[in-house]
């Protein structure tokens, strides 16, 4: 039968959640795009792990970069992680012989996604990311499909589960830091390397894949302002709360005449915000564009079963044969707009 035949690499609990929706929601995933997703090869590291899912009819490969060269494989899924090595390899490979690549690495497209973008409208190929950014929340949709008549002035939010997670249930509960990044981390929530998530690197990966779409520029990782969250106590949360507000870690994209501004650090926000309502692993975007005004899309940032939701999501548009520039303009006409210092915020 005519099926559209991907593989999987790394079977995380990204790549365990994108196998579990295929096996619980095929018929209808089958049904709404005209043919069934047939998971024809895996990869992972340790082929002896029990990961609680059925990958017996999958072709497996111990070398992720050899299954994402075989022409038996259509599309490529890419949910190892990491701007270099493996992650890169796969995705380039795939692209290289014209294979469309679906991947939920923010690290990887906000690293290098100019250049795989070209590399991928090039090809005839497509490149899509919409885990990457906010798990389960379609961002990427919103902005670049569903604003897309807009001149977008702002985008700003709360972009990473795991810190949300931590700052919420520290206030709530009044428990450790490292604790509760413990149990983020148990939950599936967490980066291989958590210092990612508390950091504000994750998030910035995300803002800096956000402000191209939003602005049609390059990405611009390097020149994003960075703060993480590992410098505020409970205390600082308690003396917030009775000033009338909450501390979330928020990343923040303008357009200004003179470049964009795109920043990520731990803001002081009134308690009575929809922003400052958004706890526990919820990630919440809001996005101004001139004709739309004001919208906010809000859903679970991280974890296994809304980031393969979107990944998923991915794999169907592509199956339905959806070939749409990777950040929204085609990606040789993207700009090089200055980011602004932040003293000039
Ligand atoms: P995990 O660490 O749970 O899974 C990574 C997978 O990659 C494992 O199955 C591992 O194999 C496999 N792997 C590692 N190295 C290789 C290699 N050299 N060759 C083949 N396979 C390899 O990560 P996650 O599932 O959490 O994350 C995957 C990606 O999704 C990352 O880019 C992450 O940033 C992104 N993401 C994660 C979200 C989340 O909530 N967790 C949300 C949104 C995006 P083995 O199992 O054998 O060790
Ligand atoms: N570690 C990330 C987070 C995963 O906590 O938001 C989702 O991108």
């Amino acid at each position: 039968t005519n099926a559209l035949k991907i593989g999987v690499a790394g079977l995380g609990t990204v790549g365990s959640g994108v196998v579990q929706v295929l096996a619980a929601n095929g018929d209808a995933i089958a049904e709404r795009c005209g043919l069934p997703i047939h998971l024809s090869a895996v990869s992972a590291r340790d082929r002896g792990k029990d990961r609680g899912i059925d990958v017996s009819g999958a072709r497996w490969f111990d070398d992720a970069v050899a299954m994402a060269a075989d022409p038996e494989v259509d599309l490529v899924v890419e949910l190892i992680g990491g701007a270099e090595g493996v992650a890169r390899s796969v995705v380039e490979t795939a692209l290289s012989r014209g294979a469309s690549v679906v991947t939920a690495n923010k690290a990887l497209v906000a690293h290098h996604g100019t250049a795989l973008a070209r590399r991928a409208e090039a090809e005839g190929a497509a490149l899509a990311y919409e885990a990457a950014v906010a798990g389960g929340i379609p961002v990427i949709k919103v902005l670049r499909e569903g604003l897309s008549a807009n001149r977008i002035e702002r985008v700003h939010g709360i972009l990473n589960g795991t810190c949300n997670y931590i700052l919420s249930t520290m206030r709530e509960s009044g428990r450790e830091f490292g604790d509760v990044l413990a149990e983020a981390q148990e939950l599936g929530y967490a980066e291989a390397d958590p210092a990612f998530d508390i950091d504000g690197v994750d998030a910035a990966h995300k803002l800096a894949i956000l402000t191209a779409l939003a602005f049609g520029c390059e990405v611009d990782f390097e020149a994003l302002h960075v703060e993480g969250i590992r410098g505020i106590s409970a205390l600082d949360m308690e003396y917030a709360e009775e000033l009338g507000y909450r501390i979330k870690l928020l990343g923040i994209a303008e357009r200004r005449d003179s470049g964009v501004v795109q920043r990520v650090h731990p803001c002081m926000i009134e308690t009575t915000t929809p922003l400052a309502q958004v706890d526990g692993v919820f990630n919440a975007v809001a996005t101004v564009g001139d004709f739309v005004d004001r919208i906010v899309a809000e859903g679970r940032g991280a974890g296994a079963g809304p980031t393969a939701s979107s990944v998923v999501a991915d794999i169907m548009d592509l199956a339905r044969g959806a070939r749409l520039p990777v950040f929204g303009v085609p990606a040789e006409r993207l700009k090089r707009l200055p980011t602004l210092p932040m003293t000039a915020h």
